[in-house]
C-alpha cells in the first residue's frame, strides 16, 4: 500500500521534471515558450513553479514511464494516462502547458494543463479525482508560499495558476490559488495554517464575485469553529475585466501591490455590493444593508459605512442610522 503510493508519487515527480525539460529544451515547445512570454511570465518564476510542457504526441509519457519500469496500472492510477477505445494507453496531457499541483510539502499529486488556443476546450484540463488526487484538498502554491506567508503575516488568495505565478513574480510570494472552484473547508484550513490574515483577490467577474461571497461564508464558518485559528480577511477590488495576472502584465507589479494594500473589510465589500445592485429599490438596499451594520459594534468602520449609505441616498447620516435600526416592515 505504502509502497504503491510512493511509486505513484515518484512517477508524478519524474513526469513533472520531464515536462519542465521539454518546455525549456525541446524545439517542439517553441510555441509554448512564446505563449508564456506573451503572457509576461518570466523564466525564473515559471521554473520555481515547475511549469512545463506536455508534448503533442499520443504516448511519450507512457513510453518513457514504461521504460523506467512503471506499469500500465500505475500510469492510469497516477492520472497520467488512460485507455483509448482501441485498448492502447495514451497520455492524458498532450500539447498543453503543465502546472504541477503539489501538496503543502511540495509533493506533486497531479497537474493542471492549459491549452494554448482559445478554441481548445477545456481551457484547463486537470488530473481527475483519484485515490491520490483530490483537487479540493489542494491550495495551489501553498508549498512555495509557506515561508513568505509566515513572514508577511498574510496570504493572498487568487483564482488561478497564472495569477499565483504573476504575483510571485511581482514581489508578492505569499500567494496561493483556490483553482477556480468554490473554496472547500480543507482549503480554508490550509489557508489558516499559512497566516492569520487573508486577502481575497478573485477575478472581478460574476464567477469571481460569487466565489468571494462563498469564500466569505466558508471563512466565517471556519472562524466560528472553536478549535481553529481564526483568519481575518479583506477583499481586494480589481479593475473591471482584469484578473491579478492581467493587472501585473498591463499595469505592473507596483500597481498590483498598491491594489493589495487598498483591500477593504468584508462589511464594506458587502455594503458596496448592496448599493451596486442595479434593479434594487432604496428599501431593498437598506434591508440588505441592515443586518450587515447591525452585526457591527460602534467602530469607525461602522460610521464610515453609514456615511457611505447616506451619501448614496443624499440623506443625513442620523436618518440612515434610524432607518437601519427600525424593524423591517416589509413582507
Ligand atoms: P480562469 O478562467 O479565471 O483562468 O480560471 P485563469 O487562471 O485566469 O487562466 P488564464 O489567465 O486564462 O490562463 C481560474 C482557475 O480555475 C481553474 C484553473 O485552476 C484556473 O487557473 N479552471 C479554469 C479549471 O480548472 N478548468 C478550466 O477549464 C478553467
Ligand atoms: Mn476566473
Ligand atoms: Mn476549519
Ligand atoms: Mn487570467
Ligand atoms: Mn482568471
Amino acid at each position: 500500500r505504502r509502497q504503491r503510493r510512493d511509486r505513484l508519487l515518484a512517477l508524478l515527480e519524474r513526469t513533472a521534471a520531464y515536462y519542465v525539460r521539454v518546455l525549456w529544451e525541446s524545439p517542439e515547445a517553441e510555441e509554448a515558450r512564446a505563449y508564456l512570454q506573451s503572457r509576461g511570465l518570466e523564466e525564473g518564476a515559471l521554473r520555481a513553479f515547475r511549469v512545463g510542457y506536455a508534448p503533442d504526441t499520443w504516448d511519450r509519457v507512457v513510453l518513457g514511464s514504461r521504460k523506467a519500469g512503471y506499469g500500465e496500472g500505475e500510469l492510469v492510477a497516477a492520472g497520467l494516462a488512460s485507455r483509448s477505445s482501441r485498448g492502447t494507453l495514451i497520455d492524458r496531457f498532450r500539447g498543453r502547458i503543465t502546472f504541477p499541483l503539489a501538496d503543502e510539502r511540495g509533493r506533486v499529486l497531479g497537474f493542471g494543463a492549459r491549452a494554448m488556443k482559445p478554441d481548445d476546450k477545456p481551457k484547463y484540463l486537470n488530473t481527475s479525482e483519484s485515490e491520490l488526487f483530490h483537487k479540493g484538498r489542494i491550495v495551489y502554491g501553498a508549498d512555495l508560499a509557506r515561508a513568505a506567508a509566515a513572514k508577511a503575516g498574510r496570504v493572498v488568495l487568487v483564482e488561478g495558476y497564472t495569477d499565483v505565478i504573476a504575483l510571485h513574480q511581482a514581489g508578492v510570494p505569499e500567494v496561493v490559488a483556490q483553482m477556480g472552484t468554490a473554496l472547500t473547508d480543507a482549503q480554508v484550513d490550509a489557508i489558516a495554517r499559512l497566516a492569520p490574515k487573508a486577502l481575497f483577490c478573485q477575478d472581478p467577474d460574476r464567477a469571481g464575485q460569487e466565489s468571494v461571497a462563498k469564500g466569505i461564508a466558508a471563512l466565517r464558518t471556519h472562524n466560528k469553529g472553536r478549535s481553529t485559528r481564526a483568519v481575518e480577511f479583506r477583499i481586494v477590488r480589481l479593475p473591471l475585466g482584469e484578473d491579478p495576472a492581467d493587472v501585473v502584465q498591463k499595469a505592473g507589479a507596483e500597481r498590483m501591490r498598491e491594489l493589495l494594500e487598498k483591500a477593504i473589510p468584508i462589511e464594506r465589500f458587502e455594503v458596496e455590493r448592496a448599493l451596486e445592485q442595479p434593479d434594487s429599490s432604496t428599501d431593498d438596499m437598506l434591508s440588505a444593508i441592515k443586518p450587515i451594520i447591525a452585526s457591527m459594534s460602534a467602530t469607525l468602520l461602522r460610521d464610515e459605512l453609514v456615511r457611505l449609505v447616506a451619501d448614496r441616498f443624499a440623506m443625513r447620516p442620523e436618518l440612515v442610522n434610524q432607518l437601519l435600526q427600525a424593524p423591517d416592515t416589509r413582507q
